[in-house]
């Protein structure tokens, strides 16, 4: 049996995140400009087979829960196949627990099939509920399809749904109220997020962000919050909803960072493994696979890449820099 991945501060990594695919059927502002991004290109990006293969290796190393994320996860020809392959391997721990976030407008096809392939849950990426805004937001008229994904998801049991918008000054940060009810009355966990210097455009302002204080001061006018003390590694902190069951969180990565208890690893979709969203440095596992490298070199580069994991992201540091991989190309 191998050894648990532990980095330098003593944090156990038990949470792997894997980017399917660069590319997204939207345009959301705050991510991406209009006209895309240059896309990996496919010759890079790691097929089935090898995703698989990483995977595997990952989950002998202590890997409990796999994320798949993109870019839009869903738009990978290949998804529910990775899911099922995935969701049945064993490891250190068992089989890890696999989940989606996704902008589920591929869901009312996929929900099922992705179930029966033993996907967990899904996290669902919709910032507004207001059609028009919907549209000017992620330049895509598809409100009716959001909403659609996130019914087929919830009707065929893949709980909890979880709900994240970005928190965005002028543009939703109105809607708080609006978002969270729509959740309640659903038994949806809504989650505001708070926004990260992570775009394409490099545009983000620390100044004009939208903070947990404010989400919370907006959800106080309406709702009594009464906070979960578990939180462990995860990076929302929630509160129940008035006398509950249903729950609202808030992840606040740049006011209340939560990089301490991180247990998370990436993997983007050409196959480079970073440490963290911030990370400056990433260990190419899709050239070693592609020579041939075996079980053992491939341990030694996780090992290599989590030695290489910074405390945290800095961001608040009169030194940091933004990275050059956008959200889209690292998955989130
Ligand atoms: P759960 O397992 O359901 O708790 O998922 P999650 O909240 O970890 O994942 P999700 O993909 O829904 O991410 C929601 C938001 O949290 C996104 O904006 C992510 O970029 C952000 N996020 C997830 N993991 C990290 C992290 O390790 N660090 C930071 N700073 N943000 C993260
Ligand atoms: N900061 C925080 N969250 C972001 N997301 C996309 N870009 C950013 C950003 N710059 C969110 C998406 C999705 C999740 C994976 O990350 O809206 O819900
Ligand atoms: Fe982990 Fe980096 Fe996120 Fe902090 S910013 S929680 S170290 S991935």
């Amino acid at each position: 049996a191998r050894d648990p991945l532990v980095d330098r501060f003593g944090r156990v990594h038990q949470d792997l995140r894997i980017s399917l695919t660069d590319r997204c059927s939207l345009r959301c502002t705050y991510c991406m400009p209009a006209e895309g991004v240059p896309w990996l290109p496919g010759s890079t990006v790691l097929s089935t087979d090898e995703i698989v293969r990483i995977t595997r290796l990952a989950v002998e190393l202590g890997i409990r829960e796999v994320r798949l994320t993109g870019g839009e996860p869903l738009l990978r020809p290949d998804v529910v196949d990775v899911v099922r392959r995935i969701a049945a391997l064993e490891g250190l721990h068992g089989s890890p627990e696999v989940s989606i976030t996704t902008n589920a407008l591929r869901l009312p096809a996929l929900a099922g099939p992705l179930k029966d392939a033993g996907l967990a849950r899904v996290n669902i990426s919709i910032d507004t509920l207001d059609r028009e805004r919907f549209a000017r937001l992620t330049r895509r008229d598809r409100l009716p399809q959001t909403l659609a994904g996130i019914a087929a998801a919830d009707a065929v049991g893949l709980h909890p749904v979880k709900l994240n918008a970005v928190a965005m000054r002028g543009v939703n940060d109105d809607e708080v109220v609006a978002l969270t009810q729509f959740a309640v009355d659903r038994g949806y966990e809504m989650r505001f997020i708070e926004q990260m210097p992570l775009d394409a455009g490099h545009t983000w302002d620390r100044a004009q962000m939208v903070t947990q204080a404010e989400v919370l001061a907006a959800l106080r006018t309406r709702f009594r919050l009464t906070e979960v003390p578990t939180r462990g590694s995860a990076p929302a902190e929630r509160w129940v909803v008035d006398d509950g069951p249903a729950t609202v969180g808030v992840i606040a990565s740049v006011t209340a960072p939560f990089c301490g208890a991180c247990d998370r690893v990436r993997l983007t979709a050409d196959g480079q493994l970073r440490a963290c969203l911030f990370a400056r440095t990433e260990t190419d596992l899709r050239t070693l696979i592609r020579e041939g490298a075996d079980d053992d070199a491939l341990e030694a580069a996780f090992r290599t890449c989590l030695a290489g994991k910074r405390a945290g992201h800095d961001i608040d540091d009169p030194t940091f820099l933004q990275p050059d991989r956008p959200m889209s190309a690292i998955g989130g």
